[in-house]
């Protein structure tokens, strides 16, 4: 299993420092086979002895410098060893407004550099509620221009309307939905939107849900750890 944490706009650099701390002395009771991932927001970027868990960004310019005004390229992560990056997240897609081109261009950026990816797909609530079909056709939509065999690729599946709300999908839905996109998805497919210590037994369980991406329940490390160790 894959385990993400997602701070988005949490934790500072000094927090982030307390809660690695506390989250490395606690790792070597993980499973071996199973690997986790801390993304904080890019101002706790810092030199950490990242043993059990890799350190990744939520988010980054495709440009390796130059005038782009508020952005962070490739070069400020290389300071840092940042080999990861979240892309397609619905939160920078319906907040910040990134479209599909957008998104497709960032991809290519860091597919080039060699990153792996942690490319994000959800539907929205309406899209849901119209039934299977309408959910993988938005879902599809969203890897327009997206290298679905790109070697260092992982896919995470959110619906948005589960993002934040602490309502998960049914593990019905998650089993069908992932079942879905195990068909033309040939690498590992996590699964996110209000992954918890109540929930992540039954969604662990589900075939072809290979791991979890976690924004509220990561944010202490008390609470992540009780899914990583579930
Ligand atoms: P949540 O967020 O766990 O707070 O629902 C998940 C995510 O957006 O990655």
């Amino acid at each position: 299993m894959i385990y993400a944490a997602n701070f988005k706009t949490n934790h500072t650099r000094t927090s982030t420092h307390a809660y690695i701390q506390e989250l490395q002395s606690q790792l070597h009771q993980k499973k071996s086979e199973d690997s986790v991932y801390i993304f904080p927001p890019l101002t706790a970027l810092d030199h950490y002895e990242a043993a059990d868990f890799t350190i990744g960004v939520q988010n980054a310019y495709p440009v390796l410098n130059g005038a782009y005004t508020g952005e962070v390229g490739l070069e400020q992560l290389q300071e840092f060893n940042i080999k990861t990056i979240l892309i397609g997240h619905s939160e920078r897609r319906n907040i910040i407004g990134e479209s599909q081109e957008t998104i497709a261009k960032k991809f290519r950026f860091f597919k080039e550099q060699g990153f792996e990816i942690i490319y994000c797909i959800g539907e929205a609530l309406e899209v849901r509620e119209a039934g299977d079909e309408a959910v993988m056709a938005q879902l599809i939509s969203q890897f327009d221009g997206i290298d679905t065999n790109y070697e260092k690729l992982i896919i995470a599946y959110e619906p948005i309307w589960a993002i934040g709300t602490g309502r998960s999908a049914t593990v019905a839905e998650i089993e069908s939905t992932h079942n879905a996109l195990r068909k033309t998805i040939h690498k590992p497919i996590l699964y996110g939107g209000s992954v918890k210590g109540e929930n992540i037994a039954e969604i662990a369980a589900i075939e072809n849900v290979d791991g979890v991406l976690v924004g509220g329940a990561s944010l202490k490390p008390e609470t992540f750890l009780e899914l990583v160790l579930h």
